[in-house]
């Protein structure tokens, strides 16, 4: 887990970080730095939330957990990869032989990021289940998961969306800018975004501050 990093997921819900340091004119590049940025918070937020318990020897409010978990395994699965996949890559590859290693990895990791998920959301149910002798492979297992994912988000915003910016046309942007300003997804049909930005909020007047805005523990 990196440290020196903004914390705390207050202001970071999908819908209202527009903030986020982007300076990109182009709507799909925003969306994709957006959503990063909350699912960097919910990531950091439950790695917090994780030190604070070991802290004070509690246990977690597991439905708590179990919700901030289901947000970093539905919103990533459901949203996010396939834009990424379906529309960015695709049309990265037909522009440019750069970077096609890493998108490779990038396509692997979003194809195997859900059997990751898995194993982290059974390996909070076993601590859940089992309590106290459980605290600590939950807690790796959690942790490696983080780890992953902020690297996995980390090379996009490092690699693809700078190469992006340089080699792709004004006709691809004006596809993905629609695509990702109206959600548009053949595959999974048109679940609104503000179920998830919803959720998010939800999830954020649970968590107990400062981390989120519940009662504090
Ligand atoms: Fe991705
Ligand atoms: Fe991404």
């Amino acid at each position: 887990m990196r440290s020196g990093e903004p914390t705390g997921m207050q202001a970071k819900s999908p819908s209202r970080a527009s903030t986020v340091s982007s300076v990109s004119t182009h709507v799909a590049v925003r969306v994709i730095r957006q959503e990063h940025a909350a699912l960097a918070a919910m990531l950091r937020s439950i790695v917090m939330l994780l030190e604070q318990h070991r802290r004070k020897r509690t246990l977690p409010d597991f439905a708590v957990l179990r919700a901030m978990l289901f947000y970093v395994d539905e919103f990533p699965e459901k949203r996010h990869h396939r834009k990424e996949t379906e529309l960015l890559f695709p049309k990265l590859r037909a522009r440019t032989p750069l970077s096609r290693e890493l998108m490779d990895k990038l396509d692997n990791d979003h194809a195997w990021g859900e059997r990751k998920i898995r194993n982290v959301e059974h390996a909070l149910l076993a601590f859940e289940m089992l309590g106290e002798p459980r605290r600590d492979a939950f807690e790796e297992a959690m942790g490696r998961y983080v780890d992953f994912y902020l690297e996995h988000m980390a090379q996009e915003e490092r690699e693809i969306l700078p190469l992006a910016e340089r080699v792709l046309s004004e006709d691809d942007w004006r596809d993905l800018d629609e695509a990702f300003a109206t959600n548009r997804d053949p595959l999974t049909g048109h679940v609104a975004d503000l179920e998830y930005s919803a959720l998010f909020t939800r999830i954020v007047n649970l968590v107990p501050a400062p981390i989120g805005l519940g009662p504090a523990l």
